[in-house]
């Protein structure tokens, strides 16, 4: 429930603004109280009056109203919200929240604000696939603004892709993620005052600057193992790698590009209870990448590469001492004597889970929405049934639960 939350939904010009309407009325039945503000652009796709009707409250668009400025002003329309939403986030609202602008109210606003912002994008695929958007969202991404969908479908344009704003209800349960985990009760909480790092997503190794090492990671496991330890009350920091899927809601990601930054990030975040390893993370590296594009010339034997080893992130945290995590998980992704090479793999690395992954091409598990997963202990394994990726983490999430709810000697004996 959004109970007494105050949310300032921006809505931009786009076809998708219908949808706020729908958005409106369900977060006001969840109990949020919405306030409106409209670019001029949006104005022309659905109308300031319809949005005050199901808002039921005043709705703003001129920067330059002497009435709106002396008894709102633009940024007390910020400090009254619990958090800002953009529904439609147009390719062009995107672009100018990443540069700064503040040429209409809806961007001033924006600017202004200190208070949490979601947006969800809506576009013609070719637009959210434009290296524009992609720089602008990366940016507004690293600068902390969260992001939901879009979703790939058929568009108003006749095109197919992704670039479809999210439906009202996922637009909802983001809000929710965000902003009533706090409220949970502490029973539905058990990881409440922990912190956890989770890396999720490949790892981008650089051969020169337009080539690189990398793999078929997702990111869809890791990052839905963050989200199940941040709905369990976790402090979490995401680590991802370069990933086409949104920041989840509610917890803090990291973007990173090498194995090297995904460690420094990792230990950046300072003391944890929790590591949970899903990167893909590249084994080797260029050991001298060029710095710039190795050509190809007539004539030419192919370029040798020379590889160095990564530094193991897994290994890192799972080394002993007072810093070291009560509890460090990785993963292990096999193609070959899963649950052997597994167990091997947990000793080898020091970490006191593993969960182990066949990601043969015929298991589909990189990049798919399922996962067959086997979890290694001190105490032995579980062979777990196929799931969707988010059902293993919530099992992951609740075992973790479990573990560190444990008397400290009971944990220790094992
Ligand atoms: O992202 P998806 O498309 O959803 O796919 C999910 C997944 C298959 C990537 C995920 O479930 C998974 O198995 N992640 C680990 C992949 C991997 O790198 O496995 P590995 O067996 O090569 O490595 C073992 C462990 O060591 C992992 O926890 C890995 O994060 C870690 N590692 C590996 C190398 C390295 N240099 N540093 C590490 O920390």
């Amino acid at each position: 429930m959004l109970n007494g939350k105050r949310i300032l939904l921006i809505v931009a010009g786009g076809i998708a603004a219908f949808k706020s309407l729908e958005l409106i009325r369900r977060l006001r039945e969840r109990g949020a109280a919405v306030r409106c503000v409209i670019t001029d652009a949006g104005a022309r796709f659905v109308t300031p009056l319809s949005l005050q009707a199901l808002s039921e409250d005043r709705v703003y668009s001129d920067m330059f109203s002497l009435t709106d400025e002396s008894e709102m002003g633009h940024i007390q329309l910020s400090r009254d919200a619990d958090l800002l939403v953009v529904a439609p986030a147009t390719a062009n609202i995107l672009a100018r929240m990443a540069t700064g602008m503040a040429d209409e109210l809806a961007t001033t606003v924006l600017l202004a604000t200190d208070k949490p912002v979601l947006a969800a994008p809506a576009m013609n695929v070719r637009m959210w696939t434009h290296a524009a958007t992609v720089a602008n969202v990366e940016t507004l991404r690293r600068r902390g603004v969260h992001f939901i969908g879009p979703n790939d479908g058929a568009m108003a344009c006749n095109e197919f892709g992704p670039g479809r704003m999210s439906e009202p209800e996922e637009i909802v349960a983001a809000i929710e993620a965000m902003l009533a985990p706090a409220e949970r009760p502490p029973q539905e909480r058990p990881l409440a005052g922990k912190r956890a790092v989770v890396t999720s997503g490949p790892t981008r190794e650089a051969i020169d600057p337009v080539r690189y090492i990398s793999n078929h990671s997702s990111g869809k496991q890791g990052h839905a193992i963050a989200s199940a330890l941040a709905a369990l009350g976790a402090d979490v920091t995401l680590v991802s790698g370069p990933v086409a899927i949104a920041d989840p809601p509610g917890l803090r990601t990291v973007h990173v590009d090498s194995a090297d930054q995904m460690l420094a990030a990792c230990l950046a975040a300072g003391r944890i209870d929790i590591a949970v390893c899903a990167a893909a993370v590249a084994d080797w590296k260029a050991a001298r990448p060029a710095g710039s594009k190795i050509k190809k010339k007539a004539g030419m034997a192919p370029p040798s590469l020379e590889l160095t080893a990564n530094p193991d992130i897994l290994a890192t945290l799972s080394k002993s001492g007072p810093q070291r995590p009560a509890l460090v998980v990785g993963f292990a992704a096999e193609t070959e004597n899963l649950v052997a090479n597994a167990i091997d793999k947990r000793q080898r690395k020091g970490c006191d889970w593993i969960v182990a992954n066949d990601v043969s091409s015929a298991a589909g598990t990189f990049g798919g929405e399922r996962n067959t997963v086997h979890l290694i202990s001190a105490e032995g394994v579980e062979d777990w049934p196929t799931m969707a990726k988010d059902d293993v983490a919530l099992r992951l999430a609740g075992r973790i639960a479990l573990q560190l709810g444990r008397p400290r000697r009971a944990a220790a004996a094992e």
